[in-house]
């Protein structure tokens, strides 16, 4: 199994996300971190927290980053007020636990065993403190998988992707680490749709969640499929073979009309871009994932 923590701010996407990887026995989730991004923290927080006791898990959450660096915490409308508009959820049985997320995640990667993969489906602020901190633990970390970024025009401005837009400043020094990474961009998210097709059909709790929330989701439409960002990020994990990758040097704008772009510049590559998406694999992949779900 792939040992993994994974860096959430749900999000109706992020949900989705949480509970494909629930149930994909490739990964070993260790640890959820949360923090700002599409809604505040105490939000984003509550979300997770819900979603977890939702699919019956007890995976540990800890509470990260509230703001961005050097930024003002920005949310989205694209969720809803909650992040999770359109599903009653019921009220969590878990709290979160008493260190923060990068407290959480230093101790856990310290006492590992085995390096673990980060992932992230928010902003980059809690990755990128854990780096400031702890330099030490770049050693345990086995590659960062994240959704973020585009090379090919972005979602909240002409230039730049959500989350590295959240905090640009996080993202330059994640990206600048010198660590494997992973880049799952719009360049292929945005071909990762699903909608009334893939879940007109199913009569789970799972597909119920997933067309309540997906239909209060601002990105897409239920006919035509809501864009699966953060799941993206989970399938590569499982199944990489159904993204093309290219090596690619990419650095991150931190200032200007382009803040928060992810710009391709020559030199030596630093990340590995996810540029291509094979989407009838992609649909398979998840239309088999949701058969094994609750
Ligand atoms: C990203 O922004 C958020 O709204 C989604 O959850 C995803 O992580 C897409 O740009
Ligand atoms: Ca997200």
């Amino acid at each position: 199994k792939i040992p993994v923590i994974i860096s959430t701010d749900p999000g109706i996407d992020d949900a989705a996300a949480l509970g494909m990887a629930f149930y994909r026995n490739e990964l070993d989730i260790q640890l959820i971190t949360t923090l700002h991004g599409n809604v505040d923290i105490n939000k984003t927080t509550v979300n997770a927290l819900k979603v977890i006791t939702f699919f019956g898990e007890q995976t540990p959450v800890a509470r990260g980053m509230e703001s961005p660096l050097f930024i003002e915490p920005v949310s989205t409308d694209v969720h809803g007020e909650s992040g999770m508009d359109g599903y009653n959820f019921p009220e969590s049985t878990q709290q979160v636990i008493s260190e923060h997320a990068v407290e959480a995640m230093r101790s856990l990667l310290e006492t590992s065993g085995e390096k673990i993969t980060l992932v992230s489906i928010g902003p980059l602020t809690n990755i990128a403190v854990l780096l400031l901190m702890y330099p030490h633990i770049k050693t345990k970390i086995e590659r960062i998988v994240l959704m973020g970024g585009s090379l090919s025009g972005g979602n909240v401005t002409s230039a730049a992707e959500f989350n590295i837009w959240a905090d640009p400043h996080a993202a330059k020094i994640v990206f600048d680490s010198g660590l494997d990474m992973v880049m799952i961009g719009l360049d292929v998210t945005l071909k990762a749709l699903i909608g009334n097709d893939e879940l007109a059909n199913h009569q789970s709790k799972t597909a119920e969640m997933f067309s309540a929330t997906f239909r209060h989701y601002r990105d897409g439409d239920m006919e035509n499929g809501v864009v699966m960002h953060d799941m993206c990020a989970i399938t590569y994990l499982t199944n990489p073979d159904i993204f093309k990758v290219e090596p690619k040097r990419v650095t991150v704008v931190t200032d200007g009309p382009a803040i928060g772009m992810t710009m391709e510049v020559s030199g030596e590559p630093n990340i590995q871009v996810a540029t291509g998406i094979d989407q009838e694999a992609f649909r398979n992949w998840f239309l088999e994932t949701l058969e094994r779900m609750i």
